[in-house]
């Protein structure tokens, strides 16, 4: 996996672009004075209070608050990840994105293995889209034509045809200078172990290609033009394609909405095909597998609401729980998920086709909100007349709402409940307490967060890892800010309080370097910075669990925190403090005067 892209990049980056170009290409801006001014993207106005510093190189917002460098405004505008508004700016300039480690061999192995690869599937994309235009490819032209398909939407997705033969593949590759393993490793050609026969994977198949984010061929789903079995077969795991993370249609859908807003998650490519052939441009699918946590993450960096579609019957229903499941954690305020079940024996293609595009645009309009779903799911089978079932009817509710993070969505679930079923709120707030200190992970905080000013000379859980899985102090730090980028303004300048000895103390520390130089705001850009790396491994495992102190009281606690570490940093010998400002200086950093400063006394120090 590549590793991170190093700061001195982005700074060199940031350096080179001009913000007022970046914006201007988006938004009408008038020059005012020094500055460029116009209606902010980001909020409803009429008159504009959205402007654009050259000199600052800033962008704020005095409506709704927006604001930040030419890389926030590329996520927030073009809904994009961290490195890919990072791919963005060096694409203008004509510059390849560094990662870090990029000089270690095994890496430059690794990455050239990968752009072979990726160069291999765009060859064998365009391979099977030159085969469906000739003469052998009319079959495949009839079957999509008789699906109801037009040229359009099959040159948007990049449809072609596997011709019925052994060995096409593999000659056209070899012909390229691919050797027979890397097919193999990307899953084009399939090698029998008992036979030691190779074959083309795909042969007389009606060809879908899989593109990632930024539009590049992955892997491939192929479907059978008549009645055989299997009649989907989708590219094995390979170095590129990891099937429970790519959504079919996503790039498709991006490219269609320049501000896609929702995305409805269906089951298969011919739904995804089916609606974009009506105008309905913004379905993805899961690729024969459930969605996973990966899927909606990847959904949420891009859209703040999802409609899941599921097959009216009792495995529809299954399929729906489980997607529940997996959405609660992630409900963040904010967010949006609906349920939406269709009639029975329908899917989306044969729903749009026989109803039109409004009558389906009207059922994603109407479908239940995860709050509904929640609600009558717990209900389904049960008499709520009864005492014991109302019981468990709450039990099932209450257990849900503990999946969801803090917030507002939270709060008015419990109150909900508590109005269906009689029972006070305050005793279901004291029930999931228990059963969430009973469960697992964190106990629950042994009482509020200790107020500010108060600073009790240690939180208790300093004194260290504490017990069952519990968060040490520095992680909890670390969580925090994960969870409020916008937590690191308040810390110290001199960040020596995360020279400790614990784990996650380097981490830490880069974490707030980060956030410092870029002033960022969202969990996102944190995570996508760190995304392919342990280090966001261990940060996305942190901003999973919700912090256990309350947002309004967060930067007190931390404060406290940050106190605790000063007085109890690390010992260090003057060698030790002086290797290490080195190292720093040596990887590029600009020390601060006092370090500088410092690291003058050490010298003469050691030397003296
Ligand atoms: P059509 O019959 O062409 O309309 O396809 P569909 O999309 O309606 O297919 P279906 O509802 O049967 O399956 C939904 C999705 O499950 C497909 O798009 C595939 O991703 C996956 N799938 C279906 N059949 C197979 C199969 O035989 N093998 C594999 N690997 N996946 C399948
Ligand atoms: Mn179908």
């Amino acid at each position: 996996m590549a590793g991170q892209i190093p700061q001195r990049f982005i700074d060199d980056l940031l350096a080179r672009t001009d913000v007022v170009d970046i914006v201007s290409e988006r938004v009408k801006l008038k020059k005012a004075g020094r500055n460029h001014s116009g209606l902010c993207p980001f909020h409803q106005e009429k008159s504009p209070s959205f402007t654009v510093s050259a000199d600052k190189q800033f962008y704020h917002c005095f409506g709704c608050g927006a604001h930040g460098n030419a890389l926030r405004f590329l996520m927030e505008y073009d809904r994009l990840a961290f490195p890919e508004a990072v791919e963005q700016l060096a694409g203008r300039l004509g510059l390849e994105v560094p990662r870090e480690g990029d000089d270690d061999p095994r890496q430059q192995v690794r990455e050239r293995k990968r752009k072979e690869g990726v160069n291999l599937l765009e060859l064998a994309a365009s391979f099977f889209r030159e085969r469906m235009k000739m003469p052998e490819g009319e079959s495949a032209r009839a079957y999509l034509e008789q699906r109801g398909l037009s040229a359009e939407v099959v040159r948007d997705f990049g449809i072609g045809f596997a011709p019925a033969q052994w060995e096409a593949m593999r000659h056209h590759l070899g012909g390229h200078g691919i050797s027979e393993a890397v097919q193999i490793e990307y899953g084009l050609l399939v090698h029998r172990e008992d036979s030691g026969r190779m074959y083309d994977r795909f042969r007389d198949r009606v060809m879908f290609p899989i593109r990632d984010m930024r539009g590049r061929t992955v892997a491939f789903g192929g479907r059978v033009l008549g009645d055989a079995k299997p009649k989907y077969l989708n590219s094995p795991e390979t170095p590129v394609f990891h099937k429970g993370r790519e959504l079919y249609g996503l790039y498709e859908a991006r490219q269609a909405n320049s501000r896609l807003e929702r995305v409805v998650i269906v089951e298969g490519y011919m739904d995804v095909v089916a609606l974009a052939q009506f105008g309905i441009r913004n379905a993805v699918a899961t690729l024969g597998t459930a969605t996973t946590e990966d899927h909606l993450s990847r959904l949420f960096r891009v859209v703040d609401e999802v409609v899941f579609c599921f097959d009216g019957d009792r495995a529809g229903r299954q399929a729906a729980d489980r997607a529940l499941r997996t959405a609660l954690p992630m409900m963040i305020d904010g967010r949006q998920a609906r349920f939406l079940f269709l009639p029975e024996g329908e899917d989306p293609d044969t729903l749009v086709r026989r109803e039109g595009a409004d009558a389906f645009e009207d059922r994603v309009t109407c479908a239940s909100p995860l709050s509904e779903f929640l609600f009558d799911q717990a209900a389904q089978g049960r008499d709520l007349g009864q005492i014991e079932e109302r019981e468990r009817y709450a039990s099932q509710v209450l257990e849900a709402i503990g999946q969801l993070p803090e917030g507002m969505l939270k709060s008015l679930l419990l109150t909900e409940l508590s109005r269906r079923t009689g029972v006070d709120q305050s005793s279901f707030e004291s029930m999931m307490m228990r059963h969430a200190g009973a469960a697992q992970e964190a106990p629950m905080e042994t009482a509020a967060p200790v107020p500010p000013g108060e600073a009790g000379p240690v939180p208790s859980e300093a004194v260290g890892q504490a017990q069952g899985g519990s968060l040490g102090l520095m992680a909890r730090a670390l969580q925090l800010l994960v969870h409020e980028p916008g937590l690191a303004e308040r810390l110290p300048d001199n960040d020596d309080w995360c020279d400790q000895e614990q784990s996650d103390a380097q981490l830490c520390r880069q974490v707030v370097r980060l956030l410092k130089a870029g002033g960022y705001r969202s969990p996102q850009v944190l995570l996508a910075h760190f995304h392919g790396t342990p280090e966001g491994e261990r940060l996305a495992e942190l901003a999973r669990r919700e912090p256990l102190v309350p947002k309004g009281v967060r930067g007190a606690e931390l404060d406290n925190w940050v106190a605790y570490f000063q007085r109890h940093r690390r010992q260090r010998s003057p060698q030790e403090e002086y290797d290490a400002l080195l190292a720093r200086s040596r990887t590029g950093e600009t020390l601060s005067q006092q370090e500088r400063k410092r690291l003058s006394e050490l010298l003469m120090e050691l030397k003296g």
